[in-house]
């Protein structure tokens, strides 16, 4: 069942009812200031952090869970009838209903009683405001005499604050009502240099700015009571909940049109110039007031619509593909790029499956989530590298986290996950290989943010390879520290006591426990660190790199390979993990895609053992699981993957962020036919005729479809901001297409299936166009024959950038 449908040429997702299975959301805003909005309106708003500068109110796990929200109510003032125009909270039947989710806004539009209002929600590039500008058409034979009631909850700014610390909160909420802009500003008076603002481009008929009389006792949102009796009460409020609602009244003539802009945003003063005048308690609004007045005229909100949708012209113009497959078409075109700016931008923090109070930044996913951004905004791909690098620590680890406000490493989570330290190499890679940019690796970054400790960051990448051979176990293996990529496979852990967290929870020295995950992930990273100490002209370095890795590719097969798949893991007695010789968890997806993405097993027929073995054991036609047998209890031993019911996230759920590392591997196989397969299966736009079953949105890539051991099978969870953004797209453009960054140029190497006749890409990169037209007239899967670049065939497979900004017409032959 559809709940929607794509709008490819106007980028957009069109759901047509309310009601989807959950709420289905969208992202407004890409720079500082952000929000979550869902099909319905719900959702919240923040300043950089969603922890720290929350500005609306949000309740945690609430049904349905994308209360709380820019609600807006419509009320025919001669009947006293009310209703949303997005549906929520009153839920009144519309006669029409239509969502349009799109690059950067959403718009809502409904008609009820034939009163049509469609509002579009967007922040405008530049700014740290929201604007939501409704119109209101009158579809009756005669004149309409309505009101229009905004409604928004402000948030105490710190949001776990803000739900937890009532004792506090409900005494210290202020608001100012000025010219008819609701200003928020609990906490001003003291060390807060930022209010929140709330206006409307119309005369007020009224307003409310304290939550619970504008509701009234024992009501809620889907009856206030200022709605309800068609009067604000104009209340202000101080302590309890600031809420900012305006009245506006509309008379409409029939087939009438209204405009009304409502701006909610976020403003800083400078610390010596708060109020105004100086010696008071007023707000100084002399900075904030040219803002809102340039908003609330109509033609500055229209030129700034335009200049949004211009901007996503040009990031998604970086890279356009036309291929047979209408799935991977839309996603690499418009939505996989566009989810992959998501996580660029939110990391893990604010979604509907991310609180927003509990994560930073993480130091491994913000580098994975680069391999997808980087070719869009290589400036600020250079700023988090250098950011997320002078989080490390000078042993070569990393905090797990940091806070995107402060910069600096969390200790929330601590450190010790050991894969960390080499993703920052090949986030590093990724941007070198897009950028040509090597003087990055000469940029001098601190450790720990310590002012002094600056080293080159080249000397960061260093450290992060020694990291692991300053600290390998029994077998020679890397220690697998407090997790590696799996978060949930915690062999140090042994927790024996409820609440306590897998993650930080330690019971053992950590001294034996190795994972063969992180051996791949070195082997890869060896690889990459050693071509960029080549390209820096130390080639002994170099070959050092080159020797560890080797070395390590040796214990892998010593230790490391099972006869039929490669090991996951050792435990803390020595035992292997996703081995035959194990009851449960005999074999897992991790080490599979790891080691032979870093090619291992390439040469002599393992890999394609594994891959095999992959296919036989854990591919389902949802996706690929990530380990089996699940695990059907818990085994201290492993911790919280065992936590989970089988089927479930790490144990055994298809965990779609490695699925590409299968699918990866499968192309340097050449099995183009296999490859596509799997990528199609978790490809949410092949799913979206099963979207009853599927759930999350049809339109963005989730974290977990549930595995083949769970009672909902196929159902997916943790949409939005997840590493299977980056991965699934870095995989279709670089690996299945095939048009690859490497260090000297773009390299041609498509992995397609069999029946495919050609496809065309545009690709810009350093600054050139390349048109690229691939043919196949044989049929194959692989392999390219020649390349003629601007009539001219070329030696190889790589186009050698010539600096020149110019257009190239690239034919490519395969066979
Ligand atoms: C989840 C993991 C996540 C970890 C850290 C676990 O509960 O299953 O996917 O990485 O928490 O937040
Ligand atoms: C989600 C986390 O964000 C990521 O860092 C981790 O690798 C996966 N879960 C797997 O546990």
């Amino acid at each position: 069942m559809r709940y929607g449908y794509f709008d490819d040429p106007h980028r957009e997702y069109v759901i047509t009812q309310p009601n989807t299975p959950l709420p289905w959301i969208n992202y407004l805003g890409c720079e500082a200031y952000f929000g979550i909005i869902s099909n319905t309106a719900g959702g919240y708003s923040f300043y950089r952090d969603a922890r720290l500068r929350r500005l609306t109110r949000y309740r945690y796990n609430n049904a349905p869970f994308d209360f709380g929200g820019r609600y807006l109510y419509l009320r025919d003032n001669d009947t006293g009838q009310f209703w949303s125009p997005s549906w929520q909270p009153t839920r009144t039947r519309l006669d029409q209903y239509e969502c349009r989710h799109g690059m950067g806004y959403t718009i809502i539009g409904s008609a009820c009683r034939k009163i049509e209002a469609q509002t579009c929600y967007f922040v405008p590039l530049g700014e740290t405001l929201e604007i939501w500008k409704l119109s209101v058409t009158n579809r009756r034979h005669k004149a309409a005499r309505l009101s229009v009631f905004s409604s928004i909850e402000f948030c105490l700014w710190d949001a776990q604050d803000d739900s937890t610390n009532f004792q506090r909160n409900f005494s210290t909420g202020q608001v100012e009502m000025v010219d008819g802009v609701i200003y928020h500003k609990t906490e001003y008076r003291e060390r807060r240099d930022h209010f929140a603002y709330f206006a409307c481009s119309e005369k007020l008929a009224g307003f409310d700015t304290q939550r619970d009389t504008f509701l009234g006792a024992c009501r809620s949102w889907d009856n206030p009571a200022a709605v309800e009796r068609g009067k604000s009460f104009n209340s202000v409020a101080c302590g309890w909940a600031p809420h900012g609602s305006h009245h506006v009244k509309v008379n409409l003539k029939p087939g009438e049109t209204r405009e009304i802009i409502f701006l909610l945003g976020y403003h800083e003063n400078p610390a010596d110039q708060k109020f105004d005048p100086p010696d008071s308690q007023t707000i100084n609004k002399r900075t904030v007031k040219p803002v809102i007045a340039k908003y609330l005229d109509g033609r500055n909100v229209a030129a700034a619509l335009q200049a949004l949708r211009e901007n996503w012209d040009g990031l998604l113009g970086v890279y356009q593909v036309q291929s047979p497959d209408v799935h991977a078409n839309r996603m690499v075109n418009i939505w996989n790029a566009y989810q992959c700016m998501a996580t660029f931008n939110l990391s893990r923090s604010a979604s509907f499956y991310e609180s927003g109070i509990g994560r930073g930044l993480g130091f491994r996913d913000s580098n994975q989530d680069l391999l997808g951004f980087v070719q869009m905004v290589p400036a600020r791909a250079r700023e988090r590298i250098l950011d997320i690098a002078a989080t490390q620590l000078s042993t070569g680890g990393a905090f797990h986290q940091y806070q995107p406000l402060t910069k600096r490493g969390n200790n929330d989570i601590g450190s010790g996950f050991n894969d960390d330290p080499h993703w920052l190499v090949l986030g590093v890679a990724a941007y070198l290989k897009e950028t040509g940019d090597w003087g990055i690796l000469d940029e001098p970054v601190p450790f720990e943010n310590e002012p002094g400790s600056e080293k080159p960051l080249y000397e960061h990448l260093r450290r992060s390879f020694n990291y692991t051979l300053e600290r390998l176990g029994p077998h020679g293996l890397p220690l697998i520290g407090r997790a590696d990529w799996n978060d949930c496979l915690n062999l140090n852990c042994f927790s024996d006591t409820p609440g306590q967290s897998f993650q930080t929870t330690t019971n053992k020295d950590g001294k034996v426990a190795e994972s063969v995950f992180i051996a791949g992930l070195f082997v890869l990273a060896g690889k990459e660190l050693a071509a960029m100490a080549k390209n820096r002209g130390q080639h002994k370095e170099a070959e050092r790199c080159l020797a560890e890795a080797a070395k390590m590719e040796k214990v892998i097969y010593q230790h490391g390979w099972d006869g039929e798949w490669f090991v996951r893991a050792y435990d803390d007695f020595g035992k292997p993990i996703g081995s035959k010789v194990c009851q449960e968890g005999k074999i897992f997806i991790e080490s599979q895609g790891m080691c032979v993405m870093a090619g291992i097993g390439l040469k002599d027929g393992n890999a394609k053992r594994a891959l095999q073995s992959v296919h036989q054991h854990l591919a389902t036609k949802h996706g690929i699981v990530l380990q089996q047998p699940a695990f059907s209890r818990y085994y201290i031993e492993m911790g919280e993957i065992s936590s989970y019911p089988p089927g479930y996230k790490e144990n055994a759920g298809i965990f779609c962020h490695n699925n590409p590392w299968i699918i990866i591997a499968e192309t340097m196989v050449g099995n183009g036919d296999r490859a596509f397969d799997y990528y199609t299966r978790i490809n949410p736009s092949a799913r979206e005729k099963i979207g009853h079953l599927h759930r999350c949105e049809p339109y963005v890539f989730a974290q977990m479809i549930a595995g083949k051991d769970a009672p909902t099978h196929g159902e997916a969870k943790n949409s939005w901001l997840t590493g299977t953004a980056a991965w699934t797209y870095f995989t279709a453009t670089q690996w299945i297409f095939g048009i690859r960054t490497d260090y000297d140029g773009l390299l041609i190497d498509p992995c397609i299936p069999a029946k495919w006749r050609g496809f065309k890409v545009q690709r810009v990169f350093r600054g050139e166009t390349y048109d690229i037209a691939v043919r196949n007239p044989r049929g194959v899967m692989k392999g390219v024959r020649r390349i003629v670049v601007d009539g001219v065939e070329i030696p190889g497979q790589l186009l050698r950038p010539t600096g020149g900004g110019q257009k190239h017409s690239v034919l490519v032959e395969m066979g």
